[in-house]
């Protein structure tokens, strides 16, 4: 039986204050639940605060990570610093970082400033497993990859790359999040059906000793309307929640969609 596990992706929103009293919020909303795991992952400004300040079992984690352990590389953040600070979990490859935008927001010249790779998910996959960081790794396909019939083989591509070199005696902390790069910001959720068959199709991606124990979150439009329906699905364990994170009333509905 694998633990459903939701996180609230904040992205780039919030003042610090808006940061405390949502997570405030939140806690009072699910202080009495149990059976399913859930946390944030907020803006690294407020990460250490907001991870040592929590009362009750809330994880907070980072949206992105670097591989190597220290050393000069202005800007990035080791695993090691979350382990410091106590970060529970790291977002890795997310569709924005890799330059795919459900909405293209920025100029498109812009876009190679956010290119993560499958090998640069695969180093900061190898960090936070040898760290003890719980990774939470993303692959989706873009709608023109869907409209040409390429979904499954664009994403069995970006997990094989995720997971290259990796022994599977190793993955057991993985977390996968399919999140259509469609859905992402859109309001488009992806159909249930749909999604749990490119779930299970992740799943037959993996080595067969961790299919069964591996949880595989959908992304993309969830909300407190829908994420009941996808959660019932049986290859869908959870989900990682960007828009409807923002408001603890929101994000503790959809967290009480999964109990
Ligand atoms: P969304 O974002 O819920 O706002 O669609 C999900 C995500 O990007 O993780």
């Amino acid at each position: 039986m694998r633990t459903k596990i939701i996180i609230g992706n904040w992205k780039m929103n919030k003042t610090r204050q808006e940061a405390h009293d949502t997570v405030a919020a939140f806690t009072e909303l699910v202080k009495n639940v149990d059976g399913v795991e859930f946390g944030f992952c907020p803006p690294f400004v407020y990460l250490a605060e907001l991870a040592s300040s929590s009362s009750i079992s809330i994880g907070f984690g980072a949206q992105d990570v670097f591989w190597a352990g220290s050393g000069a590389f202005t800007g990035f953040t080791s695993v090691a610093m979350l382990q410091d600070i106590g970060a529970k979990y790291a977002i890795i490859g997310h569709s924005e970082r890799r330059g795919r935008f459900g909405k293209l927001e920025v100029p498109a010249s812009t876009v190679g400033s956010f290119a993560e790779t499958d090998e640069t998910v695969n180093l900061k996959l190898k960090a936070c497993l040898a760290g003890g960081i719980v990774p939470i790794v993303c692959c989706g396909e873009t709608l023109a990859e869907r409209e040409a019939g390429n979904t499954d083989s664009v994403i069995a591509t970006q997990i094989a790359g995720a997971l290259d070199g990796i022994v599977e005696a190793d993955m057991g902390p993985l977390v996968i999040a399919y999140e259509p790069v469609w859905a992402i910001g859109t309001g488009k959720v992806c159909d249930s059906a749909e999604a749990n068959r490119v779930c299970a199709m992740i799943r037959g991606c993996l080595p067969a000793s961790i299919q069964a124990t591996t949880r595989i979150q959908y992304g993309g439009s969830v909300n407190p309307g829908n994420a009941r329906e996808l959660f019932s699905m049986p290859d869908i364990d959870g989900g990682l929640v960007g828009g409807a994170s923002l408001k603890a009333e929101d994000f503790a509905q959809v967290v009480l969609a999964a109990v």
